[in-house]
């Protein structure tokens, strides 16, 4: 019980209370194709998904497969809900706190517009009485520029809809206009700026992604796997929580996320001046570069020419950059957070290291096991404090970041406060 009790386990207990409940219906368009992914993607972020599949929804896209990436029954028809009282369209309208439909099509839209409620869609809609209303319309251009449709959008804008979209581009009908979904990413995202509370507003995150290069000659380098997601996922979920970002990043395959100071670095010694000199201004350093810790004395000015005689390359330690920024006497001292990545020993080595330099959170994986750590989607951590290791369970890079940044709030706040805990709700 004491033990449950110390901060890390309190983070997670609220960062779980925050699970949002989505109701997403489905109607009839081509872009209900696009729902399994889009489901996959909510999920990761942490929403708790139920599917309403209308009869057009059903022509473009299997109850099967939304059960599958849902994990849940797929309501249908207003038969398919029970409830004790008989009344479970009632119950399920009641559930959610929001209700997402994507894609809407035109026809959903005039539906709601003016009240119907002749199927469960409709009906669950017009019975949700706190629900937020999200549409993602998609239908053929001249069908949304019609004075109906606009017309029907304006209602519902009224009653405080929020519309996303559509976008303009090339239609499956062979037309160009407005009428497109927006892809999955794009509504995840921008549910997520209706949905998380700004808990990092007003502090300055400085986070390293990726790996460096430590150039042999000008053509040939020693690196590591990194891809730069974890560090991307992070920079991404510390912008939607309100945060400033500064991303200095070794040489990936990634488009850095909008709404941040991006700074593209090759070299262990490059990264480290670039976070020397950033440092003051933030409260909170994340390093999740795989920084390389050997660099090459003497690197050759021209390519090496190939020869049949062995080659040694003499190698020094580079500088530690989190040891470095953690010994500099920093007032005030940011909050200190690195990634170890261990393949033995991964509590043991991972400590060690915590203690050798001195920051207050290490996030360990076990970058020995496939599915997690270099260049995969997902994660499994421990983070390691003063206080009691605390597990994050395997789950996409978005969803430990998001974990994870709720832990360093919920530290800021404990150092602040011996009792003062984060409200989210
Ligand atoms: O980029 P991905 O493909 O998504 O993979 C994510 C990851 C596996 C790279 C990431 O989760 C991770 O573990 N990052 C840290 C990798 C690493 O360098 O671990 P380490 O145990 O060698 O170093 C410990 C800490 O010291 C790290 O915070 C590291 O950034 C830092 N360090 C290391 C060497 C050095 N010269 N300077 C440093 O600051």
């Amino acid at each position: 019980e004491q033990k449950n009790d110390h901060f890390l386990s309190r983070a997670l207990r609220s960062y779980k209370s925050m699970k949002k409940r989505i109701l997403l219906g489905i109607t009839g368009s081509i872009a209900a194709y696009k729902t399994p992914e889009l489901i996959r993607k909510l999920k990761q972020q942490n929403y708790e998904v139920r599917v309403v599949l209308t009869q057009g929804g059903k022509a473009f896209v299997a109850p099967l497969t939304l059960q599958a990436v849902s994990q849940h029954k797929i309501y249908e028809s207003l038969m398919d809900v029970e409830s004790e009282a008989a009344m479970g369209h009632i119950d399920l309208a009641r559930w959610p706190d929001c209700i997402l439909i994507a894609p809407a099509s035109a026809h959903i839209i005039a539906k709601l517009a003016h009240g119907f409620a002749d199927e469960l869609l409709s009906a669950l809609c017009l019975a949700s009485a706190h629900a937020r209303f999200i549409i993602a319309p998609a239908m053929n251009q001249a069908m949304w520029s019609n004075s109906a449709t606009q017309d029907n959008v304006n209602k519902l804008k009224e009653r405080a809809y929020l519309f996303l979209g559509p976008g303009k581009g090339s239609q499956a009908c062979g037309d160009v206009g407005l009428g497109r979904m927006l892809e999955p990413v794009e509504i995840v995202d921008a549910l997520s700026k209706v949905f998380i509370k700004p808990y990092l507003q007003g502090q300055k995150i400085l986070i390293t992604a990726g790996p460096t290069q430590e150039f042999i000659d000008p053509v040939r380098y020693l690196s590591n796997r990194s891809s730069g997601k974890m560090g991307f996922a992070l920079a991404q979920a510390a912008i939607e929580a309100g945060a400033e970002v500064t991303l200095i990043c070794g040489p990936v395959a990634l488009t850095p996320p909008s709404k941040l100071k991006f700074i593209a670095v090759k070299t262990a010694s490059e990264m480290l001046r670039a976070v020397q000199s950033e440092i003051n201004q933030h409260s909170i350093f994340i390093s999740s570069a795989a920084v390389a810790d050997y660099q090459i004395i003497n690197p050759a000015p021209q390519k090496i020419k190939k020869s049949t005689m062995d080659l040694v390359l003499q190698l020094k330690p580079t500088v530690d950059i989190l040891a470095t920024i953690s010994q500099m006497n920093l007032k005030p001292r940011p909050l200190l957070v690195g990634f170890a990545a261990e393949t033995e020993y991964t509590l043991k080595f991972a400590e060690e290291k915590r203690r050798s330099k001195n920051i207050d959170l290490m996030v360990v994986n076990d970058v020995s096991q496939a599915n997690i750590g270099f260049d995969s989607d997902e994660n499994e951590v421990t983070i390691l404090s003063a206080d009691i290791p605390l597990h994050l369970a395997c789950a996409s890079k978005q969803l430990i970041a998001q974990q994870l940044l709720h832990v360093i709030a919920q530290r800021i706040l404990a150092v602040k406060s011996a009792t003062q805990e984060i409200i989210y709700d």
